[in-house]
Order: C-alpha cells, then sequence, then structure tokens
C-alpha cells in the first residue's frame, strides 16, 4: 500500500481566491456545520443560490424517522434552478462561455455564452411549454453529448418539470422501462449520436422503446441528419419548435423540495431504481462542493468528460459548474478518438485548467504510452479529478506526473447517484493526497465503519462504510417506492444510511474506498447489478440458472464473469455464447458485457436455496483456497466442479 503524502503543490495553493487555504480552517468549516448544521447550510445556501424566496428552515426530517417522511432541506424557500444557473450570470457573465462543446471530430467547436445558453433554454422551454409540458411532468432525455442536450434539461427545469436522462447506450428495453417507471409523456432524443466515428441510432432506440406506450411526443434534434422513422402527430423537429420560439421565458416558482430529476441506477435487484434529487439541497451541494473541491476560479477552463446519462454529468457537467457560472466543457468523443491522446489535445487546445475523469480511463491511456500525453502542451493543468471507482495507485502516480507533470493536484473524489454530489474528496487547494486515498468528508458527511458483527469500528481499520447524518444532496426517495429507499439504504444499518460500499480508515484519518460489498458492479466507471444480468441470462431458453460476480480487471476495474447452467441435455456451444451475449444487450445495453463464461454443474447453494456468492467470487477472482465455512451447503460436491472447471477471464489483475 502506497502510503505516501503528496503535498499541495505550490502553484496550486497560491493566488486560490477561495478563502479556505488551510486543513485547520477547513476541519474549523466542518465542525461549524456539525455543530449547527441548520445555520451553516442556510448561510451557504444563500450565498450560493438565487431564491424567489429565501428558505429560513433548514433540516427537517431524519434518518430515524425517513420511512414515514423523507428529509427534507430549506423547505419553505422556493426557486428555480435554471435562474441561478443561468439568469443571475447575465448581468456579470453574459459573454462568458457557459458551453464549450467539442463535437466528435476534434476540428468541430462551438462556444455558447451565458446570454446565449440563457436564450436557447428560454426558447426551448417555450417550446416544450406548447407541447403541453408542465409542472412535476416528467421527460425523458435520450441523447448523446451535444449542447441541446444540456439545453433539454434546464429547459424542463425551467418549466418545473422533471427530467430524468438515460445514457445513450442503454437498449430500447432499458429505455422502455425507465419511459414507463416515470409515466413520461415526452422524450427528447436526436436523430443519431456520434461516438469515435461511429453512429448511434438514437431515434430508431426511441421508436422501438415507445411502442404501445403512451408517449404523446417525441422531440427530435437532427444533429447527422440520417435518416429516421417518423410517427405523425407524435414526432417533432426541435429546430422547428425551438427556432421560433420567444427568448424570454419566466421560470416556473418551485418549492425547494419539489423534485428536480429522476435518474435511475442500478441496485441489487434486477429493477433499477429511479433515485430523486429535489431543487433547492442539490443544487445548494453541486455548487458547495464543485467550489471547493476544485478550488474554482473565475478564469479557469473547466472540463468533466463523463455522460450527461450518469450523475457525473448531472453534478458536475451541468448544474454545479452553471450555478458556479463556470466555463464547462461538453464532450461528444471518446479518450480514444482519433487516438489515444485526445484529451491531452483538447487540454491544450482550450488552455484547460481542471480535468475531470474516471480511473478506467487512466489506465487505458496510461497503457497506450506517455507519448500521446506528451505531444501535447498541458502546462494550463491545474487540478486533475478523478470519479467513479477506486483509483490504483498506480494509475494516481502515473496521473500526477506523468499527466500533470508533478504541478497538480489528483481529487480522487467519492460520491454516488444517490449521493448527489461529492462526498469524500480533498480540497485541490488545502488536503495533503495520498494515492488511492479520497481522503476526507465534506460538511455534513459523518462517516462511520461498521465491522462483520455490525460494531462500529473505532480509528484506524475496515468495514462497511455508512453515512450517520443527512446532507442536502442526499436523493430524497426512489420514485413510486419509498419503501425500496427505505429498505435499501436505511434498513442495512439502521437507522443510518448505508453506502453499499467497503472502506478502510487509517491512522490520519483519510478513507480508502475498497469498493462495493453488494451485488453491483462497476465495470470501466458503469454501475451494472449482478441480478440485471442475470436476469437477461435466464430469459435464453436453454439456460437454466445463472449467477455473475465481478473480478478485478486490470483496465476496466471490475471485469463480468458469469456461472451458467444450462438444461438437462443442452451443450454449450458458441451459438448458445451468442445468444447469451445478445439477450443482454438487447435488456441492458452495449456497454453490458460478461467478459467470461463457466459452464456448471449447479450453483453453490444454501439448503435454503440461497446461492453462496462469495465462494463464485473467490473463484472468479482465482483465489479458490479459503473459501470459509461450506458446511450450509446443499451439495459441496458443486464447489468441487465449480473450482476445476474455473476459467482465467481475460485481464485479470
Ligand atoms: C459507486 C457509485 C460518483 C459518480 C459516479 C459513480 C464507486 C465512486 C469512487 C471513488 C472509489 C468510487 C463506489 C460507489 N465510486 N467514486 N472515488 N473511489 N470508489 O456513481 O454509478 O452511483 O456509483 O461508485 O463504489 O458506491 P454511481
Amino acid at each position: 500500500m502506497h502510503d505516501d503524502i503528496f503535498p499541495v503543490p505550490e502553484g496550486t495553493r497560491q493566488r486560490s481566491p477561495n478563502p479556505l487555504t488551510t486543513l485547520d480552517a477547513w476541519r474549523a468549516m466542518r465542525a461549524d456545520a456539525q455543530h449547527d448544521p441548520d445555520a451553516f447550510w442556510l448561510a451557504e445556501t444563500r450565498r450560493r443560490i438565487a431564491w424567489r424566496t429565501p428558505p429560513t428552515l433548514g433540516l427537517e426530517g431524519s434518518f430515524r424517522d425517513i420511512g414515514e417522511q423523507p428529509v427534507a432541506w430549506f423547505a419553505d424557500g422556493t426557486l428555480n434552478v435554471t435562474e441561478s444557473c443561468l439568469d443571475r450570470h447575465l448581468a456579470t457573465r453574459g459573454d462568458k462561455v457557459a458551453i464549450l462543446w467539442e463535437g466528435d471530430e476534434p476540428d468541430q467547436v462551438r462556444r455558447i455564452t451565458y446570454a446565449e445558453l440563457h436564450a436557447m433554454v428560454c426558447k426551448a422551454a417555450n417550446a416544450l411549454s406548447d407541447l403541453g409540458v408542465r409542472k412535476g411532468h416528467r421527460v425523458i432525455i435520450y441523447m448523446g453529448m451535444v449542447p441541446e442536450a444540456v439545453v433539454a434539461m434546464l429547459a424542463t427545469a425551467r418549466l418545473g418539470a422533471v427530467h430524468s436522462v438515460v445514457f445513450g447506450g442503454f437498449s430500447s428495453d432499458s429505455l422502455r422501462d425507465r419511459v414507463i417507471d416515470c409515466g413520461a409523456r415526452v422524450v427528447i432524443t436526436m436523430d443519431e449520436g456520434l461516438r469515435g466515428g461511429r453512429k448511434i441510432p438514437l431515434k430508431a432506440t426511441v421508436d422501438h422503446a415507445c411502442l404501445g406506450l403512451d408517449v404523446q411526443h417525441v422531440v427530435v434534434l437532427r444533429h447527422t441528419r440520417g435518416p429516421v422513422g417518423w410517427v405523425e402527430g407524435r414526432d417533432v423537429d426541435w429546430h422547428q419548435i425551438v427556432q421560433p420560439a420567444s427568448a424570454e421565458h419566466r421560470a416556473v416558482e418551485c418549492a425547494a423540495e419539489d423534485p428536480l430529476f429522476i435518474l435511475y441506477t442500478s441496485g441489487s435487484t434486477g429493477k433499477p431504481k429511479g433515485l430523486v434529487h429535489t431543487c433547492g439541497g442539490y443544487l445548494t451541494w453541486v455548487s458547495f462542493t464543485h467550489q471547493h473541491v476544485f478550488d474554482l476560479r473565475e478564469d479557469d477552463v473547466y472540463a468533466c468528460v463523463a455522460d450527461i446519462g450518469w450523475i457525473t454529468g448531472h453534478s458536475y457537467i451541468v448544474y454545479g459548474p452553471l450555478a458556479n457560472g463556470a466555463t464547462t466543457l461538453v464532450f461528444e468523443s471518446t479518450p480514444l478518438y482519433p487516438d489515444a491522446g485526445r484529451y491531452w489535445d483538447m487540454v491544450e487546445r482550450h488552455k484547460l485548467t481542471i480535468f475531470y475523469t474516471a480511473p478506467t480511463a487512466l489506465r487505458t491511456l496510461a497503457a497506450a504510452g506517455d507519448a500521446f500525453v506528451e505531444r501535447s502542451n498541458r502546462s494550463s493543468l491545474r487540478v486533475l479529478g478523478t470519479v467513479g471507482e477506486p483509483i490504483n495507485p498506480g494509475a494516481w502516480i502515473w496521473y500526477h506526473g506523468v499527466v500533470g507533470e508533478g504541478r497538480c493536484s489528483i481529487v480522487d473524489t467519492w460520491w454516488q447517484t444517490e449521493t448527489g454530489g461529492i462526498c469524500i474528496a480533498p480540497l485541490a487547494a488545502v488536503t495533503p493526497q495520498k494515492p488511492g486515498s479520497a481522503t476526507l468528508p465534506m460538511p455534513s458527511i459523518e462517516p462511520f465503519l461498521v465491522d462483520a458483527r455490525g460494531d462500529r469500528v473505532r480509528g484506524p481499520g475496515s468495514g462497511l462504510l455508512c453515512l450517520e447524518w443527512p446532507w442536502p444532496g442526499i436523493a430524497r426517495t426512489v420514485w413510486g417506492d419509498h419503501e425500496r429507499y427505505v429498505s435499501t439504504y436505511f434498513g442495512q444499518v439502521p437507522p443510518y444510511y448505508f453506502t453499499g460500499d467497503g472502506c478502510r480508515r487509517d491512522e490520519d484519518g483519510y478513507f480508502w474506498i475498497t469498493g462495493r460489498v453488494d451485488d453491483v458492479i462497476n465495470v470501466s466507471g458503469h454501475r451494472m447489478g449482478t441480478a440485471e444480468f442475470e436476469s437477461a441470462l435466464v430469459s435464453v431458453d436453454a439456460i437454466a440458472e445463472s449467477a455473475v460476480v465481478g473480478y478485478p480487471h486490470t483496465m476496466k476495474g471490475q471485469g463480468v464473469y458469469a456461472y451458467v447452467v444450462v438444461q438437462p441435455g443442452v451443450a454449450w456451444t458458441a451459438e448458445l455464447e451468442r445468444a447469451a451475449h445478445d439477450s443482454i444487450r438487447t435488456s441492458i445495453g452495449a456497454h453490458a458485457r460478461v467478459d467470461c463464461f463457466q459452464l456448471v454443474p449447479g450453483l453453490p447453494k444454501t439448503r435454503s436455496g440461497k446461492v453462496m456468492r462469495r465462494i463464485l467470487r473467490k473463484v472468479a477472482e482465482g483465489d479458490p483456497s479459503n473459501l470459509g465455512d461450506l458446511s450450509t451447503l446443499a451439495d459441496p460436491s458443486v464447489v468441487d466442479a465449480i473450482i476445476d472447471g474455473a476459467l482465467t477471464p481475460p485481464n485479470r489483475g
């Protein structure tokens, strides 16, 4: 374990405009929030957010009572989040670039100022309003990374409607489930997405997903101008309705606790959960964390290369940066197109100062060789962030030394879809860093660890990561299923919030996230439920049973290892394997793929029928010794067969 400490680089610390410059001041701020959270967050939110009615109430409710009543922050305040992200910047930042877009081809660049973005959002809001979108309605957004996708999110929010962005890699079945679950009547999409020169048929996927559903309008942005099907009366052309619309629009006033968006994420069952984030607390949280963690400055050119289909894109491409009046990059392409130097060329082209990506991309780019990095001038960079999975110290050191030339702070940010924004991370200008550690928590994030017996771990040690106290950014519920929200997050270590992650705390109180301890796997920063894979596999007729586990993968973080049991008399053929792959692609999406199938005679089940996944994980990891207590298994001989037939999956680390 690398326990070296990297002090904040001088260049990063110097001239920071932010009031926080020392670790002691940061600790004092945390203490303030702990001592009087209401006063602390009311002061923060009044400074950060353009409220119509400034709130007087801080936190209401508690984790203990969350079954009866979701927690609320700033409940008597009213606002429209787009006024904080757009209108209030017009006077001071109207001509500042809000969105810097780089298309799939490196020479495609658009710069959209705050004044222009405001006008685009007003027009789109008027157009959506004409289609009948009203406060509280749900709108699905299924688009690639173009500025209009951000406009669609903000226009929806401006009407007080609720967006649910679905990542463009999801299949039509996944999209359909989400349209149905949230009851969307309007879907916004585009003809085709573009990634690395490949076209992604978004509109065709929407058409398939919406068959037979009560979707009143599909709004289609023409991007590639490729041919698409058209349903008369239902489909409308984005430009045809947006262009002629008025550029003036009075934003709809919302209560602080009105829903802003629903974002689906995988859990330990087959059905994704629609986490609900609300207006006031969420915006306060992403504004606070975006400013402090990245040490944001007025002239920064900030780039987060995630996709808006994930929470990282919501919080740190759209809402956090725009609330803070920053220039934020929207990047359509991939890190490998046209070659492995794309990110670093982009740094030089736009003089990026802050760059935020996932460890999986860093591992891939490091493997491509340093020449791809070194050919570009990276002297503009000051802060480098990572998110989505644990970063191995090797990748951290490469990011710091090769990409950042030792000059930049590395901020390893731990958080989740459910937490709304960053929870544990260094402050770029303040916190000494250790490769592989997300370091210290934000104000009102009170982490604690519990051991296998359910006891709290005091001092240095390892355990399950839980959070003690509600913070403003926490998701308030699961759409349409508050009981599931309560049992998933507050039922495991009651009454506290259970993250699903394992974690170690060291002698300095630094946190080291070790990864999921539940049935969620993280492949290339994409969160997927093993149960989703399993249900896709058993929907293939010839497959009787399956169990899917993750294994450590040198590039992707985790790979996917599937154990399958076939129906009697059926052989595992190349054709059947193809059918298995197809079924997963159809039911989840192209980003979900099994790396390795092992045919087994049966799954290791207890006498009560529960699959002992621990055994399957150990075998997939290549560590079948020490499987622990097997005495409760119904048929222990299955384990020998599993070990004998074990495969070495690709890139096992
Ligand atoms: C899970 C949440 C956070 C936005 C993107 C992913 C893992 C996230 C880190 C990190 C170690 C991390 C955790 C977490 N994770 N960031 N810095 N170090 N692990 O959001 O899809 O909701 O996934 O990602 O396992 O629980 P998500």
